[in-house]
C-alpha cells in the first residue's frame, strides 16, 4: 500500500536500489509499480526489461492526451483536474509494462519544455502519485531525479516514505543532509538512510559519522556484479544475489515485507 520515494545524489545508486527492490517487494508477493521519474530513464534497464518491452512503454506525460480525451481539458498547473476525473486507477495497469512482477511506468519529458526543467512532467506526476488509490498489498516504488531542486514541488509531498542513497564521500552525505531537511518540512512520515557502494567498515564509519545521528536502514557492498548485469543486460536481482539479499533485509528492517523470509535465487 505504500507509495516509496527513492532519492540522493547524481549516481549513488537510486536506481541500483530501486530496481532489486521492487523485485524484492514482487518476490514477497507485492504487486510492484515502479515509476521511472528521471527524464533520462534507466530503471528499465537495472529492471532486465528486454527491448520488445520497454518499446512498448508509454510515457507519464502522455497521460496528458488521456485527461483531454476523457475531460475535455488540459492538465493545468495544479492536480485538480484528477478530482474532476475520479478515474485515474486504470492508469498504471494501461501505461505500464509488466515483468518478472514488476509494473513499469515512465514519467518521459514533455517535447518543448524549457530546457533542463522538468515542472510539467513533476506536475503530472505528482497529480498522479497523489490521487492514486492503492490496493491491499500494492506498492509504488519512484526512483527520482538526482538531487534536491525538484522535490519541493514535485512528487516528494505525496509519498509515505523516501529512502535516501548515499554513498561514501562528503557530497553525497551533503546532499543528503538536504534532501532530509527538506523531507521533515514536507513531513514526509517516514524517512530512510540507504548506504550504497560500501568497501568495508572504514566507510560505514565515516558514513554513519556524517548522518547527524540518524541511523542507516541497511547498507549495500560496492559489488562486481552490478557492473557486470549493466553490462549483460540481464535483470541486477537475478545477477546480484548478495545484493538482493541486502535488499532485502533492509524492506524488512524499514517494515515493507512482513512474511517470513524466502530464499533469493
Ligand atoms: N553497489 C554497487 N556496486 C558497484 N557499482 C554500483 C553499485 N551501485 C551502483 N553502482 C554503479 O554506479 C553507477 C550509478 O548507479 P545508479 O544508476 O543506480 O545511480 P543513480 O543514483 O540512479 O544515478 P543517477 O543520478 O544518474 O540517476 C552505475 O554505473 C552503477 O552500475
Ligand atoms: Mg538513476
Amino acid at each position: 500500500m505504500p507509495k516509496i520515494a527513492v532519492a540522493g545524489k547524481g549516481g549513488v545508486g537510486k536506481t541500483t536500489f530501486s530496481g532489486v527492490l521492487a523485485r524484492v517487494l514482487a518476490a514477497a508477493g507485492e504487486k510492484v509499480y515502479a515509476i521511472d521519474a528521471d527524464p533520462n530513464p534507466t530503471l528499465g534497464q537495472v529492471l532486465g526489461f528486454p527491448e520488445e518491452l520497454m518499446a512498448q512503454v508509454v510515457p507519464i506525460v502522455q497521460m496528458a492526451d488521456l485527461i483531454e480525451e476523457r475531460t475535455g481539458a488540459r492538465p493545468g498547473e495544479s492536480g485538480a483536474y484528477f478530482r474532476l476525473n475520479p478515474r485515474v486507477d486504470d492508469i498504471p495497469e494501461r501505461f505500464s509494462v509488466a515483468y518478472q512482477g514488476v509494473h513499469l511506468l515512465e514519467m518521459g519529458t514533455v517535447k518543448g519544455a524549457g530546457a533542463g526543467c522538468v515542472c510539467p512532467e513533476n506536475t503530472i506526476l505528482r497529480a498522479l502519485v497523489t490521487h492514486l488509490l492503492l490496493r491491499e498489498r500494492e506498492t509504488v516504488i519512484m526512483d527520482m531525479v538526482a538531487g534536491v531542486e525538484h522535490l519541493g514541488r514535485g512528487t516528494a509531498a505525496a509519498v509515505d516514505a523516501m529512502y535516501v542513497v548515499v554513498e561514501p564521500g562528503q557530497r553525497s552525505l551533503g546532499v543528503a543532509a538536504d534532501i532530509v531537511r527538506l523531507a521533515d518540512e514536507l513531513g514526509i512520515p517516514a524517512l530512510w538512510m540507504v548506504a550504497n557502494k560500501v568497501r568495508g567498515e572504514q566507510d560505514l564509519d565515516f558514513i554513519r559519522g556524517h548522518l547527524g545521528g540518524r541511523k542507516l536502514a541497511g547498507w549495500l557492498p560496492r559489488d562486481d556484479h552490478v557492473v557486470e548485469a549493466d553490462m549483460q543486460g540481464r535483470a541486477l536481482y537475478d545477477a546480484a544475489p548478495e545484493l538482493a539479499r541486502r535488499v532485502e533485509a533492509i524492506a524488512r528492517e524499514t517494515g515493507l515485507i512482513h512474511e517470513p523470509s524466502v530464499p533469493v535465487p
